[in-house]
């Protein structure tokens, strides 16, 4: 049976953390969304509407350069406007079905496409449905109200196939100022029948950044974990305050440099750089640069972490030491683990920050500098 197959692909990944566009991330070599699209066709698409939106058009045709039979609409800001545009777009006769899928399931096979158009039979929608498995449970402010029966209760995944007319008439018939979460509530709304097809935990969506990994070795894809370090040393000078890993710190000095002059965000861009093999801070931002005069190191620190998510990476865990006999650092080190926490997205329990006193020997027991050293760990694609 020939199909048009819709792929959503406008949305902007909030939940996926920093770096590109979910869709348009590399899994195993492949942006995600190219994944979704040669399913489809191997499928047997007719042909393939993918709903873009005006920041990512350019990447995603990247993405799906030299696949056949695609064209590329521009969604809307919610995933059922993006539908509605790409449903708009298509040409092929009423009777034809439609298969909708998020571009974010990139697991997507022949089998679970013909099992759907299968389920589809004369109904006027279907979706690939798993039955929940976990016990359901209703609460708030922390604690349980109930338990709720999960018998007959199923995961709705994509794609969703549906009769093309009849998907129309039911998004033209869904209530202003209602916010559906998939298509089939709308078919549902809409008086139509909508069939269970067998789900598959291979159809997850790609949706915190942990999917990645999970998404890798689903994929097969082996990871390795690395380990970058990273150093940096700024000699004091005058002024009535430091930036140290984030935390600006009232002191009797300056520390000297040509952007804030934070030796630990520094150590620690040089430490995430090196774990992926990235070059150093000072070819990403050279000193020489005017625009980097004064910068505030938690856009370092930020492109790093870029860089590494853009590898389909992850940081698994950092640690800075700073190396100084003033100003005290204890004070100030839960504020500093929640500040890198809080630029590299990471769980607080993953990032620590110490302290330590040369003795008053050498550079820094003498008070001329401070020295930061950072570690960090990384897992990468192999
Ligand atoms: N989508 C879309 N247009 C939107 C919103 C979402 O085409 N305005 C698409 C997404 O690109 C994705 C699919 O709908 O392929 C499922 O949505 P979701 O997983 O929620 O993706 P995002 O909305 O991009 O992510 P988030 O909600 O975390 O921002
Ligand atoms: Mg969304």
């Amino acid at each position: 049976m020939t199909f048009t197959g819709l792929i959503v692909a406008a949305g902007s990944g909030q939940r996926a953390g920093q770096g590109a566009p979910k869709t348009l991330r590399p899994l195993v070599g492949r942006p995600v969304l190219r994944w979704s699209a040669e399913a489809l066709l191997a499928a047997g698409a007719r042909e393939l509407i993918v709903a873009v939106s005006e920041e990512t058009r350019a990447a995603s045709e990247a993405a799906l350069a030299g696949l056949p039979r695609w064209r590329t609409v521009l969604g809307g800001p919610t995933r059922a406007m993006s539908v509605q545009a790409g449903l708009a777009a298509i040409a092929a006769g009423d009777e034809e079905p439609v298969l909708i899928h998020d571009a974010a399931r990139p697991f997507l096979e022949t089998r679970h496409v013909a099992a759907l158009l299968v389920a589809l039979g004369d109904a006027d929608g279907a979706i690939p449905a798993l039955p929940v498995a976990d016990t359901l449970k209703r609460g708030q402010g922390g604690a349980v109200d109930a338990t709720v029966p999960r018998a007959d209760l199923f995961r709705a995944q994509t794609p969703q196939a549906f009769r093309l007319d009849a998907l129309r008439a039911a998004y033209r018939a869904w209530p202003a100022g209602e916010e559906p979460t998939d298509d089939a509530a709308v078919m549902e709304r809409a008086g139509g029948r909508v069939a269970l097809a067998p789900g598959d935990p291979r159809l997850m969506k790609l949706t915190y950044p942990e999917d990645f990994a999970m998404a890798e070795q689903l994929a097969g894809a082996a990871r390795i974990v690395r380990v970058g370090q990273g150093i940096d040393a700024h000699r004091f000078g005058p002024g009535d305050r430091v930036w140290l890993c984030g935390v600006e710190i009232p002191h009797d000095q300056g520390l000297v440099g040509h952007s804030d002059a934070d030796a630990g965000l520094h150590a620690l861009t040089d430490a995430l750089l090196g774990a992926v093999g990235d070059g150093d801070i000072g070819q990403h931002f050279p000193p020489s640069d005017p625009q980097w005069r004064g910068a505030s190191s938690d856009r370092f620190l930020r492109h790093a972490a870029e860089r590494i998510a853009a590898r389909g990476g992850r940081i698994l865990a950092v640690d800075v030491t700073l190396v100084c006999e003033q100003p005290r650092v204890g004070p100030h080190r839960e504020a500093m683990r929640v500040r890198i926490a809080e630029i590299l997205e990471l769980p607080l329990g993953r990032v620590s920050v110490k302290a330590t006193t040369t003795e008053k020997m050498g550079f820094t027991g003498r008070g001329e500098g401070l020295l930061a050293q950072a570690v960090a760990t990384v897992e990468t694609p192999a």
